[in-house]
């Protein structure tokens, strides 16, 4: 099974073509997807006028070469390595979700466009790369759901609590989990249900990339400019308008605010940021 090309032995019922115009018509949708997301919410347009709103308020210049350091540290730290997450469980589940999707799609499109027919043998490692990057989106995928999704303290939400923004999720699993079945039932010949779960793969599949409009897809082309950009406001102090993260030892700042030393004295302990003193587990 985990060196076996799905694609190729499915070519014997549907050509190549079709399987090759399937993933254009896929990426062509999560094009469309994303720019009529961006347009619809105008998240572009709020985006700039946010970032010249920042610029205004700017008390440094950042130059072109902090900027080019600032994108090297957003791809390094927010996009390979989730750095975002502060709970470590929700970042190692997000980089399984995250390499796992990668790994599956990609391979995917190798094998469609480059070994479409068993008379074209793809080299061994890529369906193995195939399936391993299904069973890492699945381990991510599912680990989310059932362990840190339903462990929302603050919500206290339940597993089967359903809203709109979930369909990325459970189109995601859904297409992983489907294409191993798929590939498992090509290989132990289970009939009608191999056909079965094919069915079930190219719909979840089709669901996945059809509905970047209403699902969280397209978060993986905004989260990047985002965390970019809130970097940016910190490099040039604007801070969208926030207070510093001030040093309460610092006289400078004592004397701004003549009260710290009133009420903590000359050199107040640091006590860290309140909001990650306790987990909030009071629901
Ligand atoms: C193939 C690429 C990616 C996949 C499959 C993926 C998958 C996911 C999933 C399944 C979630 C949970 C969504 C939910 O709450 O229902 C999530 C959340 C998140 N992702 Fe990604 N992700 C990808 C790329 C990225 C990138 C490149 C970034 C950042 C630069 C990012 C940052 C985040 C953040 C900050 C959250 C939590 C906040 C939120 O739910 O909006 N992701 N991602």
């Amino acid at each position: 099974m985990f060196m076996t090309n799905p694609f190729a032995e499915l070519s014997a019922h549907i050509s190549p073509a079709i399987q090759q115009g399937y993933v254009i018509l896929m990426a062509i949708l999560v094009a469309g997807g994303t720019i009529l997301d961006m347009m619809h919410k105008k998240s572009a347009k709020y985006f700039f006028e946010n970032a010249q709103k920042a610029k205004k308020s700017a008390k440094r210049e950042v130059g072109a070469g902090e900027k080019a350091v600032i994108a090297v540290k957003v791809l390094a730290d927010e996009v390979l390595t989730s750095g975002e997450f502060c709970n470590v469980k929700r970042r190692i589940s997000h980089l399984f979700t995250m390499y796992g999707t990668v790994i599956f799609i990609v391979t995917s499109a190798i094998m469609i466009f480059q070994y479409p027919t068993p008379d074209t043998p793809a080299p061994g490692y890529l369906p193995l790369l195939w399936h391993i990057g299904a069973l890492m989106l699945c381990f991510g995928g599912y680990w989310f759901w059932f362990g840190i999704r339903v462990d929302v303290a603050a919500e206290g939400t339940k597993w089967y609590h359903l809203v709109r923004a979930d369909l990325f999720i459970l189109s995601l699993l859904a297409t992983a989990t489907f294409g191993l079945l798929w590939s498992f039932g090509l290989s132990s010949g289970l009939g009608r249900l191999t056909t079965l779960f094919f069915v079930l793969f190219v719909i979840s599949s089709t669901t996945l990339f059809g509905s970047v409009l209403w699902s969280k897809f397209a978060h993986m082309f905004f989260k990047p400019a985002a965390a970019f950009q809130k970097r940016v406001i910190m490099a040039d102090g604007s801070a969208e308008n926030l207070p510093m993260d001030y040093d309460l030892t610092d006289p400078e700042v004592q004397k701004r605010f003549p009260d710290i030393a009133e009420y903590m004295g000359n050199n107040p302990a640091y006590m860290g940021k309140g909001i990650r003193r306790e987990a909030p587990n009071h629901y």
